[in-house]
């Protein structure tokens, strides 16, 4: 099965499989540039640099839609992303990582589908389970063996950025039943299920939200704390890539999605 990375914030191919050949894929939303990689067991696996080369893309103005095409285009089966994320709650700490289960969608202005009603066919996705089982499944297993704190389920509100919150919205989001709060979720999860793909978020808390500690929120220290657990996420990844086996998805492979 081919695999492919979407890595966020402070994970690069480089870092991650060494040596890697870029390749640039045209789709309907504009074209797609990726690096083809080899992992060490002989799997070929694609990675995307979710704010392009370097990280020169704001989370509202990412062509998702480009991405989770170019990613289908190739013959990728599963996705795994990575994400930076602040903690809504302080029983998440910096430095935990959180296998996504749920989201909450606050972004607004995004194409956010690819069913937008021009070819006259209306499908309505289901978001029962938006995140792959199988996926999730497999990575809370190879992250068992890894000294890092890592909660099974989480929700994720994303907002639109590139602002950060205020500490009104942390309190408010966390009402809501959220888990930890991000920029890039949405839509790349629901984009990535309407093509039927399996797709999980390894979500990487980098700072508690606004108003939860003292101290200010700066990116430079967003990606100073996702740099520090670069190499651990990307053992994760290349354990997950190492032991997936996925023949049949069930839930992601959705009647409905082409
Ligand atoms: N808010 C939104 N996005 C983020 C945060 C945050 O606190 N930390 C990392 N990405």
């Amino acid at each position: 099965m081919r695999l492919a990375v979407i890595g966020g914030t402070g994970v690069d191919a480089r870092r991650l499989f060494g040596d890697t050949k870029p390749l640039s894929v045209e789709t309907p939303y504009g074209s797609v540039v990726l690096q083809e990689a080899q992992h060490e067991s002989g799997k070929k696996v694609f990675f995307l640099a979710r704010h392009g080369a370097g990280h020169s893309v704001p989370p509202h103005r990412i062509n998702y839609r480009a991405n989770a095409w170019a990613l289908r285009e190739l013959g990728v089966e599963a996705v795994l992303a990575t994400a930076a994320v602040g903690a809504l709650r302080r029983q998440i700490q910096p430095g935990d990582l959180v296998v996504i289960d749920s989201f909450i969608d606050l972004t607004s202005g995004r194409p956010s589908t690819f069913f937008d009603g021009e070819d006259g066919r209306v499908v309505h996705t289901d978001m029962t389970e938006p995140y792959c089982p199988i996926l999730r499944q497999a990575v809370l297993a190879a992250g068992g063996d890894l000294p890092v704190r890592i909660h099974s389920t989480g929700c994720y509100v994303c907002t639109n950025g590139p602002r950060y919150e205020t500490p009104a919205e942390v309190a408010a989001f966390a009402m809501l039943g959220g888990d930890v709060v991000g920029m890039t979720g949405v839509p790349e999860v629901v984009l990535i299920r309407e093509l039927g793909l399996c797709y999980a978020t390894i979500a990487l808390v980098t700072n508690l939200g606004a108003g939860l500690s003292s101290d200010l929120l700066k990116h430079d220290d967003v990606v100073r704390t996702m740099q520090a657990s670069g190499d651990l996420v990307c053992k994760l990844l290349r354990d997950v890539i190492d032991s997936l086996q996925i023949s049949n998805c069930s839930v992601c492979r959705l009647p409905g999605s082409t």
